[in-house]
């Protein structure tokens, strides 16, 4: 039954119907099979290279555009987020985090309560309307608060503490957009409750910094303490006296800010206001002894686990919500040490605040928009991904049926598969094979089905093999299982 035909790995010219008929009608190689000498394997183009070139399309009057801060991933783009969302997955797993997914839309107060009212934040970002049901709500700017929310009201209190989580999803802010900063972006978060260990802060942040090293990004990590809330009011009373007498060099928003809520003023963004910051004095020198001792852990962890990191004395990072240990990640070469890649930190009175039991917690948001464009400016290049193991190639109407019932039979039997049930050039079809970096093509001409046979041609060595189409997905089976 099986033949062989060595052909070239790479169709030149085609491969047309009439050349897979001979494989079969060739007396010669009937009588003694003819011997498989595989032809060296064609030449793959890079990963790169095989992309089609994103198209700028020109604007189309009378087309909804898509909105400011907000836009498409096309398919070009996803092997990015397949390759950064597994190496979150995959991270987040073997640290024990089990995945939580909550709504995209929560109740407006359930921001305000945590993330402060006086944020950037909850001040000008959210997006926020009242339903038409009444009630206020908000697309969520970030995941913390609801991770809190979903902690107290399916009562994991009661499991093994601490409980690990995280998350994969969109955030939402009305943020004025730019390079890396979106009106919708994604985070991969964590967020662990119910252990106050310093060792917890470290294995989070080693978690953050592992990411990025994963995707092949170098980052660095700038920590700061907060206090708790023993020694930050004798430290907010500094602030207040050093930001007074410099009142009126101050924004308007920081000059409210200095009454309600002086930390915040770190956080300021305006040039002004920012500048004035250097002289500030420092938390650090405030803190008490137990805040002292937590951060001189965490650090002593970090370097155990060789993670690099600078003591910023002034983040402050950009929520209310923040106990002890806060950090970010910047990148460790280029430009763009100024945008965060990602933030965290600990924040052990919110789910008290939120109305549930005394817990401390801590974890950490990354910005994957920002992960992409590092990996592009840096010129990473996605984990490469295996190609289908078969494409399943047709020619003619009644080939066209049949190749239908192989694809599902092929795919029942639980192989990699691709296809195209619409061309209608076999050169074609196997070209998009060969670029898929399928191993083999499954091929249905009109002969194969005269005779009820499959021709399966190898895609590396290029040798052709007819096989009865009954046996056609067991004999794959073992191809592929051979190697
Ligand atoms: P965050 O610093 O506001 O923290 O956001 C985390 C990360 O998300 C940022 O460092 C940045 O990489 C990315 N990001 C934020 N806003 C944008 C934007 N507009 N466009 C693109 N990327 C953005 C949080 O959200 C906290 N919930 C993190 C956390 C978790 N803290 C404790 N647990």
């Amino acid at each position: 039954m099986a033949m062989t035909k060595k052909t070239s790995g790479k169709p030149k010219g085609g491969v047309k119907k009439p050349q897979a008929k001979p494989a079969k009608r060739d007396a010669a190689s009937k009588k003694a099979p003819a011997k498989k000498v595989a032809k060296p394997a064609p030449k793959k183009a890079p990963q790169k290279e095989q992309q089609p070139k994103p198209v700028v399309a020109p604007r189309v009057r009378g087309v909804p555009q898509v909105l400011r801060g907000m836009k498409d991933v096309l398919p070009q783009e996803q092997r990015y987020w397949r390759s950064i969302k597994m190496a979150a997955d995959e991270l987040a797993r073997a640290y024990g985090f089990e995945m939580i997914e909550t709504p995209i839309l929560e109740e407006t107060s359930l921001f305000a309560r945590s993330a402060g009212t006086q944020t950037d934040v909850v001040e000008k970002e959210m997006f926020s309307f009242i339903d038409k049901g009444g009630s206020n709500v908000t697309l969520r700017p970030e995941g913390t608060a609801p991770a809190v929310r979903a902690y107290i009201i399916h009562g994991m209190l009661n499991l093994p503490q601490p409980v690990k989580l995280y998350y994969i999803g969109p955030m939402f802010r009305h943020e004025r957009p730019q390079h890396g900063r979106y009106r919708q972006h994604y985070q991969f978060g964590v967020e662990v409750f119910g252990d106050d260990n310093p060792v917890l802060d470290a294995e989070i942040i080693m978690l953050a910094h592992l990411f990025y090293k994963e995707i092949g990004v170098k980052s660095v990590v700038r920590i700061n303490s907060l206090g708790c809330n023993d020694c930050r009011p004798a430290y907010r009373e500094q602030l207040v006296n050093y930001f007074r007498m410099k009142r009126a060099q101050l924004c308007e928003d920081c000059k409210r800010r200095l009454a309600k809520n002086p930390l915040r003023l770190l956080d300021c963004k305006e040039e002004g206001c920012a500048a004035l910051k250097e002289g500030a004095p420092q938390i650090v020198d405030s803190l008490d002894e137990k805040c002292k001792d937590h951060l001189m852990r965490v650090l002593e962890y970090l370097d155990d686990l060789q993670v690099p990191y600078a003591l910023d004395p002034h983040l402050v990072r950009g929520f209310d919500y923040y106990t002890r240990t806060v950090f970010e990640l910047v990148p460790e070469e280029g430009d763009g040490a100024q945008v965060a890649l990602g933030g965290g930190g600990r924040y052990d009175s919110l789910v008290e605040q939120m109305g549930g039991r005394p817990t401390p917690a801590c974890g950490f948001g990354l910005g994957l928009e920002r992960a992409i464009l590092q990996m592009k400016a840096q010129e990473i290049e996605p984990q490469p991904e295996k190609g289908p193991d078969v494409f399943v190639a047709q020619l003619g109407d009644s080939a066209r049926r049949k190749a239908f019932v192989l694809f599902e039979d092929l795919r029942g039997a639980g192989i990699k598969l691709a296809g195209n049930f619409t061309k209608n050039s076999l050169k074609g079809q196997l070209e998009t094979a060969n670029r898929l970096g399928a191993r083999y093509t499954a091929i249905l001409g009109q002969q194969e089905v005269l005779d009820e046979t499959v021709l399966i041609r190898d895609m590396e060595s290029g040798m052709q093999e007819i096989v009865d189409y009954k046996k056609a997905v067991n004999a794959l089976k073992k191809k592929l299982e051979n190697g």
